[in-house]
């Protein structure tokens, strides 16, 4: 394995926690980055000291361009994402609007401009964008987070004309529904209603699938590269909403 670290961002719970463990499976040296200190500490404490937590929020790309000064990062992978409501656009606030927007689509694109320049001059690296279906499919209410995954994903496919014969590989993985606490703060908190709703009646994906399809497109030979890829659970179907009939 050519690559010999990682920053993996939303690495303290979920989907991030997952490919965090599976990279320092895999070898590599992982920064984890996540808001919460005590969380990441106890990762450190379980998956030993290849995992280095770094405390930071995502949107601080200052505060993490300084905290990474001086180390070299193979596999960028964009995870940390989030949804606080699920409503109608205008029935959101300017602050949740502009917030979904840095999380989602600003703090990648930082990173990406970033750490590229160290991987192109080391002819070595891999990023990975953790998009979603919502980048493609309508899921009413999420206008914001749509919108953000879609920017995220055609970002992508535009980068690639810039790493073209750089060496370096850019993977957009879009999963379907994946069992975490992402829609937690969208249902208030209510964990059992969460359960209940989303993941009761179909089986849903595992933070631990995704991790292990973004090991096997890493560990591709170098002149290949997984450009798209979308990971569904068996029982979910992208979209397929209906709508009643207008009153009146
Ligand atoms: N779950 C799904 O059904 C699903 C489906 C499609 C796509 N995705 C995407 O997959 C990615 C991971 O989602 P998940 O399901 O694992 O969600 P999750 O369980 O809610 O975990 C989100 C992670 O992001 C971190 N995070 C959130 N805001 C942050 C910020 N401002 N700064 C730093 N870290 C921040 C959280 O850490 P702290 O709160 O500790 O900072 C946490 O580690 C997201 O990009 C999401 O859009 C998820």
């Amino acid at each position: 394995m050519a690559y010999r670290s990682a920053l993996v961002t939303g690495a303290s719970k979920g989907i991030g926690a997952a490919i965090a463990a599976a990279l320092v499976a895999q070898g590599l040296t992982v920064y984890a980055l996540g808001r919460s200190e005590s969380v990441l500490a106890e990762l450190a404490a379980q998956l030993g000291d290849r995992l280095r937590p770094l405390v930071a929020d995502v949107r601080d790309h200052a505060a993490i361009a300084e905290k990474l000064s001086g180390k070299e990062i193979d596999v960028l992978v964009n995870n940390a994402g989030g949804i606080s409501t699920v409503r109608p656009l205008h029935e959101q606030t300017a602050e949740e609007t502009e917030e979904g927007i840095a999380l989602n689509l600003t703090a990648p694109l930082q990173l990406i401009r970033m750490l590229l320049p160290g991987m192109i001059a080391r002819k070595r690296g891999h990023i990975f964008n953790l998009t979603s279906t919502a980048a493609s499919a309508v899921f009413p209410g999420t206008t914001g987070y749509g919108a953000a995954k879609a920017g995220l994903s055609q970002a992508g496919r535009i980068l690639r004309y810039d790493l073209a014969g750089t060496g370096v590989r850019l993977t957009e993985i879009a999963p379907g529904r994946v069992e975490t606490q992402f829609y937690l703060q969208a249902f208030s908190g209510d964990a059992e209603s969460l359960q209940e709703r989303m993941y009761s009646h179909q089986r849903a994906l595992h933070p631990e699938d995704i991790a292990a399809v973004l090991v096997n497109a890493m560990k591709l030979p170098a002149h290949a590269d997984i450009a798209e890829i979308i990971v569904s659970p068996t029982d979910q179907a992208i979209g397929g909403h209906v709508y009643p009939a207008a009153s009146g």
